[in-house]
C-alpha cells in the first residue's frame, strides 16, 4: 500500500538540530524531536562496504575528523570517526548508518532521507540497497525519498511505486523542464529552496497535484510566510525557535 503523504503541515530538522548539535548525528536527530520537530532530514551515501551512511558531503573532511572521501571507509571505519569534532559541546558522535538511526526514531516520525550518488556505485545499486533496508521497516515511519539527480529519482521511482518521493530544486525552476520532469519522476513532492520559491512557482506545482516543501528556513516570520502559501513543509537547522513561532 502506497504511503500517504503527511496531513499536516510539517517541520523537519535539516540534518537534525543542525544549530545546537553535530549535524546528521544520532544526537541531532533526537535533539530535533525533543524540540517538536515533525521529523528528521538526513542525507545518506553508500560506504565502501555498500552500506548506507548518514553523512551530507562526499567527502568526511568537513564534518569529522578524518580526511578522505566517504566511498573509501567502510561503516565501522566511519563510525570510528568524530563527527562532532567542530562541536566543544559534544565529546564524540559517529557517523552513523541509515540503519542505526531508523532503529532509534519513534514509530510514526517522518524521515525524509536525501540520497547522494558517488562514482564508486551505480545508481541502480544506491537504490536496491535503499530498498533492501527500508523493506524492514515497512510502514513503522513516514519515510519520504528525495534527490536533486532526476535520473536516481526516476530509477527509484520504478523500483519503489509506494514510497514517497520529492523532487529537490536549488535553482529557479524552468516550467517547461519542470513539467517534463514531473511526468517521469511523478513526484509526491517538490522541495524548493528558499532562495528561488515564489507564490507562483508554488501554486504551478500544487497545481500538478504535488506537494511543495521549502528548504532551508531559520526565519520565524519567512516560515509563517511559506505556510500561508499553502505549503506543506519547511525544513529547518533551528527547530526549537520555529515550532515555538509556527
Ligand atoms: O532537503 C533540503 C536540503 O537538505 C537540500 O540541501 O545541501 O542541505 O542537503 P542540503
Ligand atoms: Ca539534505
Amino acid at each position: 500500500m502506497k504511503t500517504k503523504w503527511p496531513q499536516k503541515q510539517w517541520i523537519l530538522g535539516h540534518r537534525g538540530a543542525r544549530n545546537v548539535a553535530p549535524e546528521n548525528t544520532i544526537s541531532a536527530f533526537k535533539q530535533a524531536l525533543i524540540d517538536g520537530a515533525d521529523g528528521v532530514e538526513l542525507d545518506v551515501f553508500l560506504s565502501k562496504d555498500e552500506q548506507l551512511v548518514v553523512i551530507h558531503d562526499e567527502s568526511v573532511d568537513r564534518t569529522t575528523d578524518g580526511s578522505g572521501q566517504v566511498c573509501d571507509f567502510t561503516a565501522k571505519e566511519l563510525a570510528h570517526l568524530n563527527a562532532a569534532a567542530n562541536f566543544s559541546d559534544f565529546a564524540s558522535e559517529s557517523v552513523p548508518t541509515l540503519e542505526q538511526v531508523l532503529n532509534v526514531m519513534p514509530p510514526k516520525t517522518i524521515i525524509n532521507i536525501e540520497i547522494k550518488h558517488s562514482a564508486a556505485f551505480t545508481k541502480a545499486k544506491l537504490v536496491k540497497k535503499l530498498m533492501e533496508l527500508l523493506r524492514l521497516y515497512d510502514n513503522k515511519f513516514c519515510i519520504i525519498i528525495s534527490s536533486f539527480d532526476v535520473e536516481l529519482l526516476i530509477l527509484l521511482r520504478k523500483a519503489a511505486p509506494n514510497y514517497l518521493i520529492s523532487l529537490l530544486l536549488d535553482k529557479t525552476a524552468d516550467n517547461e523542464l519542470l513539467t517534463k520532469q514531473l511526468r517521469l519522476i511523478k513526484p509526491d513532492g517538490v522541495y524548493l529552496s528558499a532562495q528561488n520559491a515564489t507564490a507562483l512557482l508554488i501554486s504551478f506545482i500544487q497545481f500538478a497535484g504535488v506537494n511543495v516543501a521549502i528548504w532551508t528556513v531559520n526565519d520565524a516570520k519567512a516560515a509563517k510566510k511559506w505556510f500561508s502559501l499553502g505549503v506543506n513543509g519547511i525544513f529547518t537547522d533551528k527547530v526549537k525557535e520555529l515550532v515555538k513561532a509556527v
